[in-house]
């Protein structure tokens, strides 16, 4: 058959009225008049009603039609007609008109649907079923299905006008696009590698790159000047609403620049984004220290939709007999509030002291709040007594109170638990006293990043990435106190809270670098074996330069307002990291692993991680955390045995099988003639009800365990 008469069914207009002409595409919706059948075709540009009427079809051609069903693949033949009157359809775009068909094939049949497809009603004001309502794995496990849906068609087709609007505007700017490899080496970005294992160099790996980092600056060094990618980056870290395992970067690295360029181009590329969705802009975007973020709103990717910032009141308490708050700033610890005007009516006493200071707030993290609502000129709460007049005077003025004001406060000796805290109950109470306009978009750069992160076990760690330019570099790199106190020339781009970029100006001098790795705790060896390579790249040259790198799935789904990103990828993760479509990560044939060397790790014939368990000492420090010594082991290895013997003596002596050890690997099995039986707890949902302490569907368990 040929296709090469075949117009799009969304491109069809009134002005076409009595031409002939071919449509393709797939059985949206039908309806039967006794005879006369309608039915709404659907292709990737939009709808157009076809009609097989016995006036103009054959009797041949009419059975055929009435064996139609949704989703199967058809074309026709036919011609444009206008609509009689008073049978228009204001549902679809092409409403007015609709094609009577004289030839029909059917190109593919289709299966009864898992969900609906159409969402266009056949008649002004029917309504339609949608697959809205459908778990979200069962349309991934469909998703050339979902894809079908004109809400997902949409969004991949306005992310793919948003990224061709990038690739003008960046083409205009004098920006290259170029490839990185995939299979390459670990790049530092904060989150674990995806690892590949190599079939050449048997228990070798590449790591999938967590960003082009590396290779951006080598194209710098290499004196491409300006490059950009829209690059896939893997990240196995844990997953959010905004994160998937696997994503794309708008990556974009210039050379001879400095902070203002990159804003000014980043600003510029942003208006042009967002104008495909139809969202406007103002420049230049406002800007904030990082310091100002955390003093102000307690994030470092600030809202900045609504107020609600924080006010310090420390001072205020400096001399107060209020017992709590003097210990506190006799602990060097301070106390911050916010202000929610005119809310008195909707937070009530009880709500401030049953909801927030005794539920919600300590669920943040805080031991305690002060609450104070203000009522005929006076601060009212229930320890108000505990202050002078002084004190509240000035709170007064501090907070900038007026009657119906709500004012809370966190005190504590730690700075970050106040500002954490604060920040978390300022969103909270935003969003629950509706005070955030969905309508508006409010962009941030946020700057002055501190260079380097306390780490638990001692030491630093890069806030960005070892890469990023300090703000100065007369710095001793085993000075941890020094190290913590320097700034980075690292900015990132935050919209209505949410982290859409993060770039920064980069070190281009080998004694800097070096520096860094040094403070970073790499010694001269681990310097050579990881970034040997790029190190020496430094000696030839290397240009000042700077970039950043915009997340183009959170973009897209900020633009097109989608509840997560996955809206906005074609075949994106679940909640779990896996593709319900294609199942992956799937288990390997264990030939595969033979290939690949991996079943010959340690000269024995096991995977990665189970040695361990092949040997019963092994396993019991395995899954007990606890190293067993060598000379400790014949000890154990008795134990272990007089253990199995004193058990399976009692088994026989009970008459029972023999009992399943747990030092050994155990599945999920039953000791034998006990029944498979579902928990009453789990049927009625409650299977987590006891937990100490649960998050979504999940319950905290010691760590040891895993
Ligand atoms: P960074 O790690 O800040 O910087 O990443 C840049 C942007 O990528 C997006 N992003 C993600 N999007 C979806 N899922 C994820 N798991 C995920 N992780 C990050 C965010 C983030 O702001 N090499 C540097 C950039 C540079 O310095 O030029 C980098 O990767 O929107």
């Amino acid at each position: 058959m040929s296709f090469s008469q075949r117009v799009f069914c969304g491109q069809v207009t009134p002005e076409d009225i009595g031409r002939n002409v071919q449509l393709c595409g797939w059985v949206d919706a039908y309806r039967d008049h006794g005879g006369l059948l309608f039915i709404h075709l659907r292709d990737r540009s939009g709808i157009m009603q076809i009609v097989f009427s016995p006036e103009i079809a054959s009797a041949d051609l009419c059975r055929k039609a009435a064996s139609l069903r949704t989703e199967y693949c058809i074309a026709v033949v036919g011609d444009v007609k206008k609509r009689m009157a008073g049978t228009e359809n204001p549902n679809i775009e092409t409403g007015n008109i609709e094609v009577m068909v004289t030839q029909l094939t059917v190109l593919s049949e289709s299966d009864a649907l898992p969900f609906a497809v159409s969402d266009k009603a056949m008649v002004a004001g029917a309504s339609t079923a949608g697959a809205d309502n459908v778990a979200e794995d069962l349309r991934l496990q469909y998703r050339y299905l979902d894809i079908r849906r004109p809400q997902v068609r949409d969004n991949l087709m306005a992310r793919h006008r948003i990224f061709q609007c990038v690739r003008e505007f960046l083409n205009s700017r004098g920006f290259v696009e170029i490839e990185t490899p995939v299979l390459t080496a670990s790049t530092p970005e904060g989150a674990r590698d995806y690892l590949v294992p190599s079939r050449v160099h048997p228990q070798n790996f590449y790591a999938l790159p967590q960003s082009p980092q590396l290779f951006k600056q080598l194209l710098m060094f290499g004196g491409m000047e300006r490059y950009f990618q829209m690059a896939r980056c893997f990240r196995d870290e844990d997953l959010r609403p905004n994160r998937q395992p696997e994503f794309t970067q708008l990556d974009i690295e210039a050379s001879f620049v400095d902070e203002e360029f990159l804003y000014e181009l980043i600003e510029e590329l942003t208006v042009k984004m967002f104008a495909v969705g139809g969202i406007e802009l103002s420049r230049p975007f406002p800007r904030m220290t990082y310091g100002e973020a955390m003093d102000t709103t307690g994030s470092d990717r600030p809202d900045l939709r609504f107020g609600l910032k924080f006010v310090d009141v420390t001072d205020v308490f400096s001399k107060t007999n209020y017992s709590i708050f003097r210990q506190i700033l006799q602990r060097g610890g301070c106390i911050k509030g916010i202000n929610i005007k005119g809310q008195s009516e909707k937070l009530s006493k009880n709500v401030l002291q049953n909801e927030y200071a005794k539920e919600i707030v300590p669920s943040f993290g805080a031991r305690g709040m002060t609450w104070m609502r203000a009522e005929g000129g006076k601060l009212e709460s229930n320890i108000v007594q505990f202050f002078n007049s002084e004190e509240l005077e000035t709170l007064w003025k501090k907070f900038d109170v007026t009657d119906g004001d709500v004012l809370i406060m966190i005190a504590d000796s730690s700075y970050s638990v106040v500002t954490s805290v604060l920040g978390q109950l300022r969103l909270h109470l935003a969003n629950r006293l509706g005070l955030i306009d969905e309508n508006c978009f409010y962009p941030v750069w946020i700057t002055e990043f501190p260079l380097f992160e306390p780490k638990e076990e001692g030491g630093v760690t890069s806030s960005h990435h070892p890469f990023t330019a300090p703000d100065r570099v007369d710095f001793d790199p085993k000075n941890i106190e020094e190290l913590l106190s320097l700034r980075s020339r690292a900015y990132d781009l935050v919209m209505n809270g949410e982290e859409l970029g993060g770039g920064s100006i980069r070190i281009n001098n080998r004694d800097v670098q070096r520096k860094i790795f040094a403070a970073l705790g790499l010694n001269e060896e681990e310097m050579r074996e990881k970034f040997g390579f790029f190190l020496r790249a430094f000696d030839f040259g290397a240009p000042p330069h700077g970039g950043l790198a915009l997340g183009m799935d959170r973009t897209v789904s900020m633009i097109l307002r989608t509840p997560s990103i996955r809206d906005v990828i074609a075949f994106p993760k679940n909640r779990s990291a896996s593709c319900p479509l294609t199942g992956a990560p799937s288990a390997v044939k264990r030939e595969q692993l033979a290939e690949l060397g991996l079943l010959n790790l340690g000269g024995q014939d096991v995977l990665p991680g189970t040695a361990e368990k092949e040997n019963k000492v092994d396993h019991l420090s395995w899954v007990s955390r606890i190293g067993i010594a060598a000379q400790e082991r014949p000890v154990i290895e008795e134990i272990l045995a007089e253990a199995e013997e004193l058990a399976l003596i009692a088994f026989q002596k009970a008459g029972k099988e023999e009992p399943l050890f747990t030092v050994v690997p155990v599945s999920n099995r039953t000791r034998p003639g006990t029944e498979e039986k579902r928990s009453e707890l789990a049927q009625k949902g409650q299977l987590l009800k006891s937990a100490p302490s649960v998050k979504g569907n999940y319950f905290k368990v010691a760590s040891i365990l895993e």
